[in-house]
């Protein structure tokens, strides 16, 4: 830890309250941000954990929209599911805030009322989009168009998700109204702009003092800096009905832009959470703020926000923004709207008790620098493999052996060999190995750090053989198992920020109170005589029969959004002359049978009511011969007769072909219309 910080302010994306919690949030920013902070309160480091909902925004409004109620109704509702999620994750966040409340309203407003009054924002009034059959203004996801950088045709008007761009409605090529599907119009309105143009050389200075972020984000900082003319006025106001009033007059109907306000939450909830204190961790230069986010957030983060503290003035600024990148699941992009997501609530209900073999595996795969893939598969090979094969297995043993040797009463080391005494070193060089890691935002490296100490102990088990042993050398076996145990015990501590449900459950077999990081550098936090309780089991094994039910979900939501097939398109107009000369009869399957050597047709003998013909209809993929004697068809009587296959056929069934190709007779629904009967 850099000494000259006092204390630590960790931020978590304030999430949309419109949907459940799935991995991809979690593995994005809640997971890494809260096992950084478990980390710092475990070394005894001042941190306070902030997060909340974000409540305003087009996001919501349309959700709302979709599921026809209010959409306080809607934040209401998603607030509780969001903050209860996090909480049976673990996610140790000192407040879950939300940005509707009075708190935040009056924060929010107070710092865009200090802008104001130092003349920060220009006013403008500039054309924007505006839908005549919605009537109102098609601000941020309201309007989708094509991104004019990446030429992704689902760009929204704020941001493109594709490249990562942030745009003006204005931008897009080729807009359209999410709420009509309308072509747009424009119409002129006033609004408040931050001149990031303007401000672009502090914006430069203070993200070039950062070049020590992660390579991706201090890259597509420097690009935009770089990029063609720089950095653009934003407009910090929206013409929208739903979010934090223009606290300004003449700006009636309109509300503070969501990521205006959303950031600002960070302070409203540290306000609320420490109503006395609370400037510690915003105003001391000896404060390090650092925001974990998701990748597409970016912008907002390191110059949005930061714009907006540099000119209040009074607050520190962000000390670093480890933003993740994506993780995607099976191989696509995790998506709501098609369900391709695994979500927190249903992972519970499936894997009772397993939070944190989920931590584990999305600790492990964590996209910190290249998106990822979760797969159910590896989640089963990361459980099965590692934490029951290596690091359950190696606790298991050594509990076990504990109790069978000496009742649960830990024992004296007598003498320790060379090896002993090098494996301990490693041991207590492990925590500043882990924490090394951490302090650098490099999760994945940490955990399997961690794991390597689980598989120090295993080997050590392995060569040493003290069930062996036992036999022949009882005094050797008590220092064998007494480093066992000590081995076991640090994993628990170090355990803590990653598996914080496994390391209380191994503190609580081990009998001993919860201890803290620095205690790990020592080798004897278990003194001998001190007894153990009973142990249990930590994992277990994640079978085929597990995972399966998970795959049938996924290939589910696969099948019902597969997109939809679209219709043929209508042919030429034609004459009912032309039409009239068709004489199409109905008629009745009399006999049906395969036609040899094809796959495709199947012979017809057909009653039409004026005779009984034969026809050859290529229909074998979707009827079978014995289904369909007595089929009622029509047919088109006086086609020309035609040989296929060596068999004359008279006459064509009509089919109706659906978008896929599939086949199915055309029949009359009335029993009383008799075979022969004119269809016109
Ligand atoms: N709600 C935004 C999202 O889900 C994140 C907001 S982060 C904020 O992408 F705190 F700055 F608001
Ligand atoms: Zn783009």
């Amino acid at each position: 830890m850099n000494p000259d910080f006092k204390r630590t302010l960790v931020t978590a994306a304030l999430p949309y309250a419109n949907g459940p919690v799935h991995i991809g949030h979690l593995a994005g920013c809640y997971l890494p941000s809260d096992i950084y902070v478990r980390y710092l309160r475990s070394i005894g480091h001042d941190v306070k954990f902030i997060c909340g909902s974000d409540e305003h925004g087009v996001p919501i409004t349309i959700k709302a929209k979709n599921e026809g109620v209010s959409p306080q109704a809607v934040v209401d509702k998603y607030h509780k599911i969001m903050g209860d999620a996090f909480k049976e994750f673990g996610i140790s966040f000192d407040i879950y805030s939300r940005t509707s409340s009075k708190i935040h309203h009056q924060t929010a407003s107070d710092i865009f009322r200090v802008l104001y009054d130092k003349k920060v924002f220009t006013e403008q009034v500039t054309e924007q989009y505006y839908d005549e059959t919605a009537q109102q203004f098609l601000a941020d996801r309201y309007i989708i168009g094509t991104c004019p950088n990446c030429k992704n045709p689902n760009a929204y008007g704020d941001q493109c998700e594709k490249c990562g761009s942030t745009l003006n409605p204005l931008d897009l090529i080729d807009p359209k109204s999410t709420l009509s599907g309308n072509k747009p119009v424009l119409r002129k309105t006033k609004n408040w702009f931050l001149p990031l143009d303007k401000l672009q050389p502090k914006i430069k200075e203070y993200i070039d003092k950062h070049s020590d972020w992660r390579p991706t984000v201090y890259g597509q900082c420097k690009s935009w800096l770089n990029s063609g003319d720089g950095l653009q006025p934003r407009a910090m106001t929206r013409d929208l009905d739903w979010g934090i009033p223009v606290p300004v007059e003449g700006a009636e109907g309109k509300v503070l832009y969501v990521w205006f306000d959303a950031p600002i939450g960070y302070i409203s909830a540290t306000k609320e959470l420490l109503p006395d204190t609370w400037e510690n961790y915003w105003k001391k230069k000896d404060t390090r703020l650092i925001h974990f986010i998701g990748k597409d957030n970016i912008v907002f983060h390191c110059i949005i926000f930061p714009a907006v503290l540099m000119e209040h003035g009074e607050f520190i600024l962000p000390d670093n923004v480890p933003a993740n990148e994506f993780l995607n699941l099976e191989g696509d992009k995790i998506s709501t709207s098609r369900n391709w997501a695994v979500w927190l609530h249903e992972y519970l209900l499936d894997f009772k008790g397993k939070q944190d073999v989920l931590r584990y595996t999305l600790c492990a795969n964590a996209p910190e620098t290249k998106d990822n893939d979760f797969t159910w598969k590896d989640f089963q090979t990361k459980n099965n493999s590692e934490l029951v094969a290596i690091f359950g297995n190696f606790v298991n043993r050594t509990l076990v052996l504990t109790h069978k040797y000496y009742n649960g009463v830990v024992p004296d080391p007598t003498r320790y060999t060379k090896e002993d005494l090098l494996l301990l070193e490693e041991l207590a060089a492990a925590p500043d190995k882990i924490a090394k890691a951490i302090e650098q935002f490099k999760f994945r490296e940490a955990l399997s750090e961690w794991m390597n100490l689980a598989r120090i102990g295993n080997k050590y088990l392995a060569e040493t053989e003290p069930w062996k042993l036992i036999k022949t050398n009882e005094e050797r076996v008590k220092t064998i198992m007494n480093i066992a145990l000590q081995i076991t015990c640090n994993l628990a501590i170090l355990a803590e920020p990653f598996l914080p449900f496994t390391s209380a459950k191994l503190f609580a077999m081990l009998n001993l109170p919860v201890l803290k990081w620095p205690s790990a550098k020592q080798t004897s936090n278990l003194a001998s005589a001190h007894v153990i309780n009973k142990d249990e089991l930590l994992f277990s094994k994640v079978e085929d029969a597990d995972i399966l039910p998970q795959l049938e979900r996924l290939a589910n939501s696969k099948l019902h959004n597969s997109i939809p097939a679209m219709a043929a398109e209508i042919k030429p107009e034609t004459s009912f002359d032309d039409f009239s000369k068709m004489d199409i009869r109905t008629a009745t399957i009399l006999e049906a049978e395969a036609v040899p050597k094809t796959d495709k047709l199947l012979k017809l003998l057909l009653d039409t009511g004026l005779d009984k013909r034969i026809v050859v209809s290529g229909i074998a993929a979707y009827y079978k011969p014995e289904e369909i004697i007595g089929q009622k068809v029509c047919l088109l009587a006086n086609l020309a007769p035609r040989k296929i296959k060596g068999i004359e056929s008279q006459g064509m069934i009509l089919m109706a072909e659906n978008a896929k190709g599939e086949l199915s007779f055309v029949s009359p629904t009335k029993n009383e219309t008799d075979n022969g009967s004119v269809v016109k």
